[in-house]
């Protein structure tokens, strides 16, 4: 019984240590995820092509109330998301802008490790989760 018990608790360590790296992979505790959702009005798409630090990116469209994401390491806080982005308005005009939309230094504080953008009528907010608030980070030229 002793040695079963023995045995049984090895192996629960050994379960418990494989769950644990399986799970956790070192390089997966500094992955920051950012998200993109276009807010912006129904009927309209939002479109964008970004490129980071960490590599580029496709152009995407997204519907209205629809959500892009990815997953970077910010390591050292050095990496930089940016993007050119343009929609229409109900006049038929097309809305463009191009920005800085994640800063690793900067927005580190701000939103952590999960990072909401919202494309609204106005410009680009972040969900600051420290205020729990969406801040207006870039304004479309008028
Ligand atoms: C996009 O944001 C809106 C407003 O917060 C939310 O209702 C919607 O569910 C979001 N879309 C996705 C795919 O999460
Ligand atoms: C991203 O990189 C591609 C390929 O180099 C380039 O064509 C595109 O203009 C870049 N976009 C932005 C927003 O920098």
């Amino acid at each position: 019984m002793e040695t079963l018990n023995k045995v049984a608790c090895g192996f629960m360590f050994v379960l418990v240590v494989a769950f644990m790296c399986g799970s956790r992979p070192v390089s997966g505790l500094l992955n920051t995820y950012l998200y993109i959702n276009n807010t912006i009005a129904p009927n309209t798409d939002f479109t964008y092509d970004c490129n980071s630090t960490a590599g580029n990116f496709d152009e995407y469209t997204l519907n209205y109330m629809h959500e892009w994401h990815t997953k970077f390491e910010n390591f050292g806080a050095t990496t930089k998301l940016w993007c050119s982005m343009w929609w229409t308005d109900k006049n038929g005009r097309q809305v463009k802008g191009n920005s800085d939309i994640f800063i690793g230094n900067r927005d580190e504080e701000r939103c952590r490790y999960l990072c909401k953008y919202y494309a609204k009528v106005d410009g680009i907010y972040l969900h600051n989760s420290v205020k729990n608030k969406l801040e207006l980070m870039y304004a479309w030229p008028k």
